[in-house]
């Protein structure tokens, strides 16, 4: 009970004033033409990816990125020694997001198609390869999985664009993008 009731109790029977009207239209329309917005670009635009997403395990996941490592494997970079792997054009390849890099370090060849899966094995983290711009949000527990085909060889830095924690601005990863063997 308010404390002071409106004279006239029954007020959700009153007619809808007309001014409201025009503004509850004008939202209506202006949230379906968003909404076409967001299906167009999907089309249209370049950083609107159809991906695909899978129920994993954080300890699936990791299993499986470290035996694609392992197998592709070329040789090793940095101080830390994180792997650089080369898999053959068409396959399935992986980066696992965690606490606080991308890894490994991947070398696709320019033309190619790639299966590309993508998951973390901790928290929340922003997939974000520059400087294409191309974003994804990576949650652990599901393997999202993107098929993409380079088009420009170069080297591309994959940085972390969720925020994760003290390491977060250090999270980093990388793909080279080598152009075609000649054979
Ligand atoms: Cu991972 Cu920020």
């Amino acid at each position: 009970m308010a404390v002071t009731p409106p004279a006239q109790q029954i007020w959700w029977k009153e007619p809808v004033e007309r001014v409201e009207l025009v503004w509850i239209v004008l939202a209506f329309v202006w949230g379906l033409a968003m909404f076409g917005t967001m299906i167009a670009w999907h089309i249209v635009g370049k950083q609107n990816l159809a991906n695909e997403a899978y129920r994993t395990l954080p300890e699936t996941y990791m299993a499986k990125a470290e035996a694609f490592a392992e197998k592709y494997k070329v040789r090793e970079e940095g101080k830390t020694g994180v792997p650089v792997v080369r898999p053959p054009a068409g396959a399935d390849v992986y980066i696992l997001g965690r606490l606080w890099e991308w890894w490994p370090v991947l070398e696709l060849e320019k033309g190619q198609s790639y299966r590309l899966h993508i998951s973390s094995l901790d928290w929340q983290h922003g997939f974000s390869l520059q400087p294409v711009n191309i974003n994804i949000q990576v949650h652990p527990g599901y393997e999202h999985v993107l098929t993409i085909t380079p088009d420009q060889a170069g080297q591309f830095a994959i940085v972390c664009n969720e925020y994760c924690g003290i390491g977060h601005h250090q999270m980093t990863g990388k793909i080279y993008v080598v152009e075609r063997n000649p054979q």
